[in-house]
Formats: structure tokens, sequence, C-alpha cells
């Protein structure tokens, strides 16, 4: 189908780089990096995860980017143009994944939300302040009407800064987001790190034992990337479609790997001195974020302002991601079926917000689906299951199907020295396709 008038384009590379890695950081890095690394022991997770961000994630990164700036188009049109209609099929998957994800994704940012303003109605206090913040917690996410309240201010607000376009919104709003969160990290980091007893923390976030290593750790390490990178879901291809020709695409995909590391890191560095200080458990799970920091930034002086502050951060972390989300069904709606820019957003952002009340509700405790609530099944079906196979088709697309296309458009016609280049067409044709396989079969197990 033709495009109708011009593209948008991201117009520096800049905003390209802050809007791919805002895509790529959100609750991700700050909120489920730290609770599994904290599960998987600590430092030896941590070694294993950046060498997987390194080696699988830039490749299915490039790949994307390659589908994407080549043809142009969102990441059905991307593989219908290259690949024809079986292939477009892929793009479909990416679609249908983004639609999941971002409905229960548009849930826990609610959370963030939410806890910004009960941080500055006040923290728990005493002896006890870890048992009241659980409390806390628990009687947030069973009250269905405040979560669903709370989802649909994330919604609208992501609905707002999509309809707002590339340029004027997405790129915008990432340029001045992004290096605002990274100094509240920094500002965080260092509160942390000067805390009485903050060195047990250090230590364990940064000391490994390789003697823990099991092959449980390395697919948690595998997994973590993937979801934290945003592969296989299209975000990266639709991204990329928006930039520019003569940007270079390899260490534009590098860069983005090492800032999302690097946000993953310092929200380590934040959360594990912090945790050891006041004797919290390292390995307590999904609430590491929402029950046990609380409690912490209690215990802090000026307390209120660093909590306020870090779950401003979890929000902003949290837009980001779901702002690239929103845009891979948005492109597809307004390439190729002309919906305008102003309309998708809203229509579609509607309909997500919809298919995200079951998982609202279902924190409640009803709501499973094979003793799952509906919010993890949405989940496990999203991120175990749908990104990988995603990120291995089109893997084996780059790799098999279009190599030669993808080794002119990753030098931009030989106008770009990538020296990895030979190892990188091996790595999408036979390694990275085998590693991606072996999470996706690894993660049928419930
Ligand atoms: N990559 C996004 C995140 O880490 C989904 O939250």
């Amino acid at each position: 189908m033709q495009q109708k008038g011009k593209r948008d384009q991201f117009g520096s590379r800049l905003g390209f780089i802050l809007a791919s890695a805002g895509s790529a950081v959100g609750l991700g890095n700050i909120w489920r990096f730290p609770y599994v690394t904290g599960e998987n022991g600590g430092a030896a997770f941590v070694f294993i995860y950046l060498l997987m961000v390194f080696s699988l994630g830039f490749t299915v990164m490039l790949a994307e980017f390659t589908l994407g700036r080549n043809t142009q188009r969102n990441n059905v049109g991307a593989l219908m143009r290259l690949g024809g209609k079986a292939w477009s099929m892929v793009g479909w998957l990416g679609i249908v994944a983004s639609i999941i994800i971002l409905s229960f994704y548009g849930v826990i940012g609610g959370w963030t939300i939410k806890y910004v303003v009960s941080v500055f109605q006040g923290l728990p206090t005493g002896a006890d302040a870890a048992a009241q913040a659980g409390q806390a917690f628990e009687g947030f996410i069973t009250h269905s009407p405040s979560v669903i309240f709370y989802q649909a201010l994330f919604m609208v607000a992501t609905i707002w800064v999509v309809s707002k376009g590339i340029g004027q919104g997405i790129e915008r709003f990432c340029k001045v987001l992004m290096p605002a969160l990274f100094l509240i990290m920094v500002v965080l980091v260092v509160r942390s790190l000067t805390l009485d007893g903050a060195m047990a923390g250090i230590s364990f976030y940064l000391k490994p034992d390789f003697s823990k290593v099991t092959g449980g750790m390395c697919l948690a390490a595998m997994g973590q990337a993937f979801f934290s990178l945003s592969l296989g879901n299209g975000g990266m291809l639709t991204y990329g479609s928006y930039l520019k020709k003569e940007e270079p695409l390899p260490s534009s995909a590098f860069q983005i790997c090492i800032l999302d590391s690097l946000v993953a890191f310092l929200s380590g560095l934040i959360i594990f001195p912090a945790v050891f200080a006041f004797g919290f458990e390292p390995a307590s799970g999904a609430g590491l974020s929402f029950v046990t920091l609380p409690a912490v930034f209690s215990q802090m002086f000026g307390g209120v302002f660093w909590a306020g502050l870090f779950f401003l951060l979890l929000v902003i972390a949290s837009l980001t991601s779901s702002v690239n989300m929103l845009e891979v069904v948005c492109a597809h709606f307004i390439d190729e079926k002309g919906w305008s820019r102003r309309k998708a957003p809203w229509a579609i952002g509607f309909g997500i917000f919809l298919l995200g009340v079951p998982s609202a509700i279902s924190l409640a405790g009803g709501l499973k689906v094979y003793g799952k609530s509906f919010l993890d099944t949405m989940d496990f079906i999203a991120s175990n299951l749908m990104m990988p196979l995603g990120g291995l088709f089109i893997l084996l697309f780059t790799g098999w199907v279009i190599a030669d296309i993808a080794k002119r458009e990753v030098t931009n016609e030989g106008n770009v020295s990538f020296a990895l280049l030979p190892v990188w067409q091996v790595a999408c044709k036979v390694v990275a396709p085998l590693a991606v396989g072996y999470i996706f079969f690894q993660g049928l197990a419930w």
C-alpha cells in the first residue's frame, strides 16, 4: 500500500538514541532487573546479564534497525515489502505482542503513578515499617477501582505523547526526560552509597561468586536482556523506520545497549546498598521496589524527597517504554490504513486500556487462568512466548532471506565500516536463533 504524505522522521540522531533507549529502559530495568538479580544471587547474574545484552541483544537490535530503516515501514509493512505475505505474519506477531504487553504494562505503570502520590501522603514509620509497606501495597493492588483509575491515568499519558507524533511528541519527550532520569538516578546512587552499611550491598551486587552459576540463572539473564531491550515485538524496528539513511546503525545499537544496561546497573546501585543498609531481604521478589523501598526510604533522612524522586523516575521510565509499544501498533494503522496521527493513538489506546482491565482486576485474587492470575498469564504469553518467537523469526529473516540487503543497509551502502559484519551475519543465521530458540522452549515450562 502506498504511504500517504511524508513520513515522520527523528529530527536528530540524539533524539533517536534517546527515544530508543527510552523504549528499552523501563520497569524491566528499574523494577524487574533488581528483583531478578536479588533472586538469582547477585553479582554473577549481573555479569551474565551484561554478556547477554552485548551478544544476543545487540544482534537482534541491529537486525530490527536494519529491517525498519531499509523499508521505512512499520512492523508488518517492513516484512511484507521484503518477504511477502507469509513473513508479514511475523510483523503481526509483534503487533499483537505489543498490545498484550501494553495492556498489563499500563497496570504496573499505574502503580508507579500511585506511588508518587502515596509518597507525599506519608511513608511508613517505626520498627515494623516493612510490614506496613507490604500491607499498603496489598491494600492498593486488591482495590480494583483504584488500580484501574491509575492504569487509566498512565494510558492517557501514553496516548497523549504518541498522538503528538514522532518529532513533536516522542522525540521531544525523551530528549527532556531521559537526561532527567539519569540525573535523578545519579543523585539516588550517591545517597544510597553513603548509607551506613551500604558496602554489604555493594559486595552482593558486584563481587561475583561464579560457583553459584546455574543453567536457570543463565536463562533468567537471557530473558531479562530480551525483555529489557524491547526486542522481538517490533519496537526497535518501528523506531529504526524513522531513522535517516545517513545515520550509522551498528554504533546506534551499541549505544542503546550501553544506555539500557547502564540504567539497569545504576538501579541496582540504588537498591542493593539501601536494602542491605536497612537489613531487608534482596530476594524478596517482585515487591522489592514497591514493598521494601518505601520502608527503606522512611528510615532515611529526607526520605519523602528521595522516595518521591525514585517513583517519579519509575513513572518516566515506564512511560518512555509504553509510548514505544503504542507506537508499534499505531504506526501500522497510520501507514497502511491511512488513520490520522491524532485519531489512531486514542482509538487503539482505549482498546488496549480495556484489554488491561481484566489484568488490573486479577490483582485482587480472581480471574485466574490455569492457576495463574490473568496479568501473569498475559505476561507469560507475551514475554516468554511471543517476544522470543518474534526475535527468532526476525533473526532468521535477516540472516537467510535478506542477507545482501541487510549487509548494504547496515553499512549504509558501504559508507560505514562495521568490522563485526561477518560475525553479526553468522550470529543472525545460526548462533543467535539457536540461543533464542533455547529460551523459547524453556519458556514453555510454566
Ligand atoms: N523494555 C521495556 C522495559 O524494560 C519493556 O520496561
